[in-house]
């Protein structure tokens, strides 16, 4: 399925045969390109980057790299290939033909799961808008605005789900999506995590790590979805998804890897005076950005979650390679929760308990990239190890919300929480520290201090290549 790039919306959905649909989105795409010039990358939008795009959805050598003005950049519409005949994997409707368009009485459903998707997209763009400024590297500058653009062309997936399926209602709220302003209090984006600011670039490789993460999680339970224009909108988006997860497992492990050469080649844990970011530092980027990105997992015992799973909407992560009966109404999951005073595991209806489950999946797999980094610290023969929070550790939503949690899993009184903060999270002599760090730097082949060189370039270009364009 190769995507025509002769029409103004490149697309592989056949769009000119769906006139009303083409103007509608014709008629979006200015006020899209109005959104990214005013939301999108501050200062950077007429330089030259080296960017890939989508020539085909195939797993193979889909992408195309060359030198693009990110407001040229072609966003379009791509869906993964149909599988024949496929059928609803799990829930009440299992067995049967998987949707070709929306059924009548989850319409409202399916829709807010779009949308509350789709806001997530343009959210990071408008997070990440200034990190142009203070790059630490032409490698890395080029890195965030391949991620931005992607984010943007996610919205451009959602948007197309909404237009295409969801008549008037959809076509308003791909309108809101255009509306809406990470951080703006009046108009706030839906999720919490990304209201949040990403003010420096260690934020930025923890967001990509933690955040685009639980974004993995969420497309993948969506790419198993009985509605299958849904479906094959998310198994695309997961290949680009992967490459924002590369950008921030190999950022922290970077900046590591910095950090561990000058506490050895200095015999101290203190490099903060040699323009590098200590290993107590990034554990509290980590526990932020960490803790935040669990919230975005929702309840561990949610209605909301039974309801999208029996119907069929929303599945479990890998739900095809679990060998029970993809119904699940008898079975229980452990759910570790607040009981009075105490932290507990107990067996709850699994139904209800599917965000703990997936919230588990994404634990382990965010546990390995961690356990890499500490390879790091260890191969410098250093004696600290990075971890992973508990997962009651600040927490705002579910059980925990109302307890205050340290990051190894005791409950502490509000006094003690108070005290120790400082060391737990990071604070504003952090955050003043962390941004003195972030000095632009765009000379080809020079990277900040406080941060190592990528192990290769891009596209097998030399990791001094000019990647963006002066
Ligand atoms: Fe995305
Ligand atoms: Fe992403």
């Amino acid at each position: 399925m190769a995507i025509d790039y002769q029409e103004r919306i490149p697309n592989n959905v056949s769009l000119h045969d769906n006139r009303r649909l083409l103007r509608a989105l014709e008629e979006w795409q200015p006020r899209f390109l109005q959104w990214w010039s005013d939301m999108g990358p501050e200062g950077f939008q007429a330089r030259n980057v080296y960017l890939r795009t989508a020539t085909s959805v195939d797993a193979q050598g889909w992408a195309h790299f060359d030198y693009v003005r990110m407001p040229e950049y072609r966003w379009g519409i791509f869906l993964a290939e149909p599988e024949a005949n496929r059928t609803i994997g799990f829930g009440a409707h299992r067995g049967q033909p998987a949707w070709q368009d929306v059924p009548g009485e989850y319409r409202g459903t399916l829709r807010r799961l779009i949308v509350t998707q789709g806001d997530t997209e343009p959210a990071s763009v408008e997070q990440q808008r200034q990190l142009g400024r203070t790059c630490p590297s032409l490698y890395d500058l080029r890195n965030l605005f391949q991620v931005n653009v992607e984010e943007g062309r996610h919205l451009w997936a959602m948007v197309y789900l909404l237009h295409a399926h969801f008549g008037r209602d959809g076509r308003e709220e791909a309108e809101a999506l255009l509306q809406r302003r990470s951080g703006d209090r009046d108009k706030p984006r839906i999720l919490g995590a990304f209201n949040e600011r990403t003010p420096d670039w260690l934020s930025f490789f923890m967001f990509t790590y933690f955040t685009d993460r639980d974004g993995k999680y969420q497309l993948a339970s969506l790419a198993e979805s009985g509605f299958d224009p849904l479906s094959r909108t998310c198994r695309f988006m997961l290949t680009e998804e992967a490459h924002h997860m590369f950008v921030g497992e190999t950022g922290i492990g970077r900046v590591v890897q910095r950090t561990c050469e000058l506490m050895r080649e200095h015999q101290t844990e203190d490099v903060r005076r040699f323009g590098a970011l200590d290993l107590a530092t990034i554990q509290r980027y980590l526990n932020f950005h960490y803790s935040v990105s669990l919230d975005l997992f929702g309840g561990e015992v949610s209605t909301n979650a039974a309801n999208f799973y029996t119907a069929g909407l929303k599945g479990r992560f890998d739900e095809g390679k679990k060998t029970d009966d993809h119904r699940l109404a008898e079975a229980t999951y452990p759910v570790t929760q607040v009981d009075g005073e105490r932290i507990v595991t107990r067996d709850e209806p699994a139904l209800p308990a599917l965000n703990e489950r997936l919230r588990d999946d994404y634990i382990a797999d965010c546990q390995r990239g961690v356990d890499r980094w500490n390879q790091v610290i260890r191969k410098h023969g250093i004696d600290a190890s990075l971890r992973l929070p508990h997962r009651g550790f600040h927490r705002a939503i579910g059980s925990f919300a109302e307890t205050r949690v340290s990051p190894d899993g005791a409950i502490v009184t509000q006094a003690e929480w108070d005290d120790r903060r400082v060391e737990w999270l990071p604070s504003d002599t952090d955050q003043a520290f962390v941004e003195s760090l972030m000095v632009p730097i765009v000379e080809r082949g020079k990277f900040a201090s406080w941060i190592a060189p990528p192990a290769r370039g891009i596209n097998g270009n030399p990791v001094d290549f000019e990647y963006v364009r002066s």
